[in-house]
């Protein structure tokens, strides 16, 4: 931790992860014990303390009986993502901030700064979140999850939409980790419930012609927002888990397996290629089969979705023939109800 309040960076070893790793481990621990445990004086052992409670963590001193940790904060707190993680790498080194304009821009400093792969930006709020083609993410505090990863792949430039496709994956499975059943995936990366957006990802690429230099993957999703919250143009197409179940999402315990799934799914995309991912995608998928619009470099293609090419690329039957996108944002064409059974129009839940 640097200071304290609203700006932490934490990796699953520093002194306030191992306090907080002890606090929960045992009902009391004194402060003759920690200052043991991490080899400084119980002076040292106090200001980590109270930094602590400077982030909320409701910490009781006891005369001679040591610290108790009698409440946590809803907060997306390093420590408590740390000690949940199964990752190695993912979440290992955690840079959290209570608002920040937006995650993706800081882990793009970040990696500039040369941040190891792994590095994940945590943020309550953003005042700029930003999504796909240009358009706003709503990121109002404490309610949903602001995340992005630095990545270091060794791949081609040109390949690194598949990670934002294999990164839909984690998503859904941390989702479905959570109670969400019937999680779809529309091209590329958008994680639906009920046909309805409630997770989105913008990958940004640092690179040369021939090189990856790093790779920011942000992720964002809405877990416990009221869907009063969702400006009314967003209310048709969005949803947030709370609305969705009916109940609050652990956001923290979502962080960490967020985590877990996107280390596992990243790992197999570097060892195997997308080809390993892509048919877990196409189970997922709520397009294939369907009639649709795409808006691609200025350009308006209708057909049907056939698929996925194995470079993860959009195969659509159109009235010229097979298509391939790379990129694009897909409109299902009036009339569709998605294969999940409920009726979609765009991916307007941002
Ligand atoms: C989309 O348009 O579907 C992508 C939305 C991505 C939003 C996330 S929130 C965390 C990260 N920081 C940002 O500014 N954007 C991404």
């Amino acid at each position: 931790m640097t200071t304290p309040g609203s700006r932490e960076t934490a990796t699953a070893g520093t002194v306030t992860a191992r306090i907080v790793h002890a606090l929960h481990q045992q009902p009391e621990v004194s402060g003759a014990d920690l200052a043991r445990m991490l080899g400084m004086s119980r002076a040292a052992v106090w200001k980590h303390i109270e930094q602590l409670r400077a982030l909320g963590y409701d910490i009781e001193a006891r005369q001679a009986r040591g610290y108790r940790l009698a409440a946590v904060p809803d907060r997306l707190l390093p420590g408590e993502i740390q000690r949940r993680l199964r990752a190695t790498r993912f979440g290992a080194e955690i840079a959290y901030r209570a608002e920040i304009a937006s995650t993706n821009e800081e882990a793009a400093r970040l990696a500039r700064a040369d941040a190891p792969e792994g590095t994940l930006v945590l943020a309550e709020s953003q005042t700029a979140g930003r999504g796909r083609l240009g358009r706003h993410w709503v990121s109002p505090p404490h309610a949903n999850l602001y995340a992005s990863f630095v990545l270091r792949p060794s791949i081609p430039p040109g390949d690194a939409p598949q990670i934002s496709l294999a990164a839909a994956v984690a998503v859904a499975r941390a989702l479905v980790a959570v109670g969400a059943e019937d999680v779809a995936i529309k091209w590329p990366n958008d994680c639906l419930l009920g046909g309805r957006k409630v997770a989105g990802i913008l990958t940004e690429m640092d690179a040369e012609v021939d090189r990856v230099r790093a790779v920011v993957l942000g992720i964002g999703v809405n877990l416990n927002m009221p869907i009063e919250a969702f400006p009314e143009e967003l209310r048709d197409t969005a949803t947030s888990l709370l609305h969705a179940l009916g109940s609050r999402v652990d956001r923290v315990g979502f962080a960490a397996r967020l985590c877990d799934e996107l280390e596992e799914v990243y790992d197999r995309f570097l060892d195997q290629g997308f080809e390993a991912i892509a048919p877990e995608w196409e189970a997922r998928s709520c397009l294939t089969g369907r009639a649709v619009t795409v808006e691609c470099s200025g350009r308006r293609l209708r057909g049907i979705v056939r698929g996925l090419d194995p470079d993860g690329r959009l195969v659509l039957d159109g009235p010229q023939g097979e298509e391939r996108i790379v990129a694009g944002d897909v409109s299902v064409v009036d009339g569709y109800a998605a294969a999940r059974g409920t009726r979609t129009t765009d991916d307007g839940a941002r």
